[in-house]
């Protein structure tokens, strides 16, 4: 069985993300989401609207996701890896390059975003603000 993770914060789902989600699925058989807590936001500089467990239920009831674990910071991704027997390691092209470090551990795949829709795109198209 071949092992895909990908991380990322997931609020406000929207097309693009599913896409993410559909093509990270067809370079495995089981995709685990390691999503964001709300501590691990906050360090970012990020404060979603939905909380991490409604993030996490939402996430679960995808068909293509197998399994959310929590993101509770930036050092975590080489212990998942080998956790959780992890094949492919996918994030999209905004980090290009910046996990290359993982490829003694696995395969490291960047993949193009949908054009034209983000979470922070919805947040200023809604409220005027992100
Ligand atoms: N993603 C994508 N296409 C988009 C938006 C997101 O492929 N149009 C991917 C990201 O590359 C990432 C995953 O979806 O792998 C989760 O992204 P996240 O940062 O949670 O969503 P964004 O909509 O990019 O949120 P923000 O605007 O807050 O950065």
């Amino acid at each position: 069985m071949r092992r895909v993770i990908t991380y990322g914060t997931y609020d406000l789902l929207h097309y693009g993300h599913i896409e993410l989600l559909r093509r990270a699925k067809q370079y495995g058989d089981y995709l685990i989401v390691a999503l964001s807590t709300d501590e691990f936001n906050k360090l970012k500089n990020k404060k979603s609207y939905y909380n991490y467990e409604q993030r996490k239920m939402m996430l679960e009831s995808i068909r293509y996701v197998d399994l959310v674990i929590p993101e509770n910071g930036w050092e975590q991704k080489t212990e998942d890896v080998k956790n959780y027997n992890v094949d492919t390691f996918l994030m999209g092209h905004d980090w290009e390059g910046e996990f290359d470090f993982l490829k003694d551990e696995c395969e490291v795949i960047y993949l193009k975003r949908t054009e034209g829709i983000s979470t922070t795109q919805i947040k200023k198209e809604l409220y005027g603000t992100d």
